[in-house]
C-alpha cells in the first residue's frame, strides 16, 4: 500500500499580490526537489486567480482554506465547491481549529463541508486536534474522536477520498511541536479507526509548527504521511525543504 507524502501550505491570512509572486516563483523553482511527495498552497479566496496562474502546469496543487457546506443561493459571504472548482481548487481545507473555535464550526458542519467538497471533486483536508486544557485532561483521544465521527459517518466510500490532518491545538503557531512518538501515537488512533473502515490508503498529515528542521523526524514516524503547515510556508526556500523531507 502506497500513501504518497503530501505536504500541503497553509498561508492562512497572509499575502499581498508582490509577496505572493515572489514566493509562488520561489515554489515552482524549486518543485523538483521534492522527489514522491506532493505539495499544495491554500491561499486566501482572493488570491486563488493568482496562484492558479502561477502554479498551473508546475506539479504544484492549490487550493482553498475553507468552503460552504452550501451549493448555491443567499449565503452572503461564503465560496461554493463549484467556485474553488471554477479556479482549479482541487483542495480544500476543512475544519481547521481557528475556523472551529473562530467562527464555531461544529463536528458535524465540518463533516457537511467535507461532503460539498467532495461532491465537486475536491479533497478535503479534515482538520482535528485538541486544545492545551484537553490534552492535560487526558481527553486527546475521546476529543479526536468525537471530531472524527460526523466525518466517518460519511462512509467509507467518501472517507477513502479525504485527507486527515493532525493539529494539537497547542503547537499551532506556538513553536511548540508534538514529539514525533506524541505525534504518531494520535496518527495511530486516527489510523486504527480508518482500518475499520477499511480505507487503509487514507493520509494522515501532522499539522503544528513543523519546519525544516523537525520534519524529517515527523516524516520518519509509520503513521505520519505528511504535514500541514502554516508559517514555514511562507518562505519558499523553508517550505521546499519541508518538502525535500
Ligand atoms: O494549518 C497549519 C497549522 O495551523 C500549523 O500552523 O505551522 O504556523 O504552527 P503553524
Amino acid at each position: 500500500l502506497i500513501r504518497k507524502r503530501l505536504v500541503i501550505g497553509n498561508w492562512k491570512m497572509h499575502g499581498a499580490r508582490p509577496t505572493n509572486a515572489t514566493l509562488l516563483t520561489g515554489l515552482c523553482a524549486g518543485v523538483g526537489v521534492a522527489h514522491n511527495c506532493e505539495m499544495v498552497v491554500c491561499a486566501p479566496f482572493p488570491y486563488l486567480g493568482q496562484v492558479s496562474g502561477c502554479l498551473h502546469g508546475s506539479g504544484i496543487g492549490w487550493g482553498s482554506q475553507d468552503i460552504s457546506k452550501h451549493q448555491q443561493g443567499a449565503y452572503t459571504g461564503e465560496v461554493s465547491a463549484s467556485m474553488l472548482s471554477d479556479f482549479g481548487c482541487q483542495w480544500a481545507l476543512v475544519g481547521h481549529s481557528e475556523r472551529r473555535s473562530f467562527h464555531c464550526e461544529t463536528d458535524q458542519l465540518v463533516a457537511e463541508k467535507a461532503a460539498a467538497a467532495l461532491g465537486a471533486g475536491i479533497t478535503p483536508v479534515v482538520c482535528v486536534g485538541e486544545t492545551q486544557a484537553e490534552q492535560e485532561a487526558g481527553l486527546t483521544q475521546e476529543v479526536i474522536r468525537r471530531q472524527l465521527q460526523p466525518v466517518l459517518a460519511l462512509g467509507a466510500e467518501s472517507v477513502a477520498k479525504l485527507v486527515i490532518a493532525y493539529e494539537p491545538v497547542w503547537a499551532i503557531g506556538t513553536g511548540l511541536t508534538a514529539t514525533p512518538q506524541q505525534a504518531q501515537d494520535v496518527h495511530a488512533f486516527i489510523r486504527a479507526q480508518l482500518t475499520e473502515l477499511n480505507v487503509p490508503q487514507v493520509r494522515i498529515l501532522y499539522g503544528g509548527s513543523v519546519k525544516a528542521s523537525n520534519a524529517s523526524s515527523l516524516f520518519a514516524m509509520s503513521d505520519i504521511d505528511g504535514a500541514l503547515v502554516g508559517g514555514a510556508s511562507l518562505v519558499a526556500e523553508e517550505f521546499l525543504r519541508i518538502a525535500a523531507s
